[in-house]
């Protein structure tokens, strides 16, 4: 490895050094072990959902090849193994009967990560809502709260003698707008009466949920997930810079704030933050959204440059795509900017109540190319290099992060993109399943060892 500085001890013999997966993303066996259909799996056979007609099929087969991965994930050198539990494996009906079958699995899996030398870190909710449960109103229904909260206790009822490390939510955000608000995601919902009543219940969710395993299990170390990207106004004028001000509070601040005790953001004549507590008499539930997390999982990927644009309503504000401003991007298009990503993180940092961050997720989909059996994944390796070069300034300047997982561990389903984006460390043959380590997987394995 180039000695430019960048070794892993620096950031400390603590941190922790993890990758990242998820249930509907890796698992496979869409009925196997009595799991019921979640809302990506019947979002998914709708036609048109998702990119060139795929379908979920497999996935990574993680169901049955788990022990494969882990040990991966340890010769890789990594610490901690983030992934989901399928809600509609453990509770196929939503709340009530628990598979027992389905404890098994997650048993095993939880042993053999830590047989392995892996702490487990256990995401709640990755998406995957139990289809049943839409058909009652899914997260636009009051009813959630009851849902989530049984499935949050039987999860550390069950797990919570061996999983000390807890994620409640990733990324809420991205399913309530992508889900509910632009119809992109499972289940398909459009338009605010849908969005603003799924923002409220997620917000109740996530408190409520980080106060059941606080509860329920001894010695917990709790965490929520938050997708975030700084915010740069197009050009220094008034109009761009109040646009991005508009942008930052429902990328980065929506969901953050009420937990962190300040209820939901204000920007003056921003009149849809406006309509959104209204609608949800937000302020009456601020103590109820406010939790004491032990960390926050920030995830971020990219930044975002947006000018003030009369003809978006309410937001008047639209992206400054990076390829009209000629920048670095990823095979999704997204901007490759390591120094916005430590921005993104310092903005976080700000907060008083933060008292501990851990990147949950960051890494890059390019397209890879296998000559002789390698893929040499350049453009990767610089993506992880540069960012960690960056988190490295972040943790010398005093920030408390303590943390970093890569997204991700084996090309996945990559959700409305099907398959075609590859993010992973490993790759997939998606006919065979068999797993080939990149470069950049060996990248971090010398990186791990510095
Ligand atoms: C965020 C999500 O948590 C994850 O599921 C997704 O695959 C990555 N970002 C990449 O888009």
């Amino acid at each position: 490895m180039k000695d430019d500085g960048l070794f892993a001890h620096k950031f400390g013999k603590d941190f922790v050094w993890g990758v990242a997966i998820a249930a509907q993303q890796n698992e496979g066996g869409r009925h196997a072990l009595g799991r019921s259909d979640s809302i990506w799996d019947t979002f998914a056979d709708k036609k048109g959902k998702i990119k060139n007609s795929q379908t979920i099929g497999e996935t990574c087969d993680y169901l049955h090849r788990y022990k494969e991965d882990h040990s991966i994930v340890q010769n890789i050198g990594f610490n901690a193994f983030r992934f989901s539990i399928s809600w509609s494996r453990l509770i196929p009906e939503g709340i009530g009967v628990v598979n027992k079958k389905a404890i098994e699995y997650y048993d095993k899996i939880i042993d053999d990560c830590l047989k392995k030398g892996l702490t487990p870190y256990l995401t709640l909710y990755h998406w995957d809502l139990p289809e049943i449960l839409e058909k009652e109103g899914g997260w636009t229904s009051h009813r959630m709260l009851i849902w989530f909260s049984y499935y949050v206790k039987t999860c550390a009822e069950a797990f919570g003698d061996r999983v000390k490390h807890w994620i409640i939510l990733n990324e809420p955000m991205g399913y309530t707008s992508l889900g509910y608000f632009l119809g992109k995601h499972a289940p398909g919902k459009r338009g605010f009466s849908n969005f603003f009543p799924a923002v409220h219940h997620t917000l109740l969710c996530q408190a409520e949920g980080g106060r059941i395993i606080r509860d329920l299990v001894p010695n917990a170390v709790i965490g929520t997930t938050f997708s975030c990207s700084k915010i740069v106004p197009y050009t220094d004028s008034i109009e761009d810079i109040n646009a991005a001000k508009r942008v930052d509070a429902l990328m980065n601040r929506l969901f953050l704030e009420p937990v962190l005790g300040l209820g939901y953001p204000k920007v003056p004549g921003f009149k849809l933050l406006e309509k959104l507590e209204l609608h949800n008499l937000g302020w009456r539930h601020k103590e109820k959204m406010q939790f004491d997390f032990d960390f926050i999982g920030v995830q971020n990927y990219f930044p975002l440059t947006v000018k003030y644009n009369a003809f978006i309503p309410y937001l008047f504000a639209s992206e400054v795509k990076p390829l009209v401003r000629k920048v670095p991007i990823t095979s999704l298009g997204w901007e490759v900017n390591s120094q916005m990503f430590g921005a993104i993180i310092e903005q976080f940092a700000q907060y008083k109540n933060i008292k501990n961050i851990i990147v949950t997720e960051n890494g890059a989909s390019f397209k890879d190319t296998m000559k002789n059996g390698v893929i040499d994944d350049k453009k990767r390796i610089a993506y992880y290099h540069t960012h960690l070069k960056e988190l490295l300034k972040l943790k010398n300047k005093g920030l408390p992060i303590n943390g970093y997982f890569s997204w991700t561990l084996t090309d996945n389903f990559e959700w409305s993109f099907g398959y075609t984006p590859t993010f992973g460390l490993v790759h997939v043959n998606r006919v065979t399943q068999e797993r080939t380590l990149k470069q950049s997987a060996h990248w971090f394995r010398q990186f791990l060892k510095s």
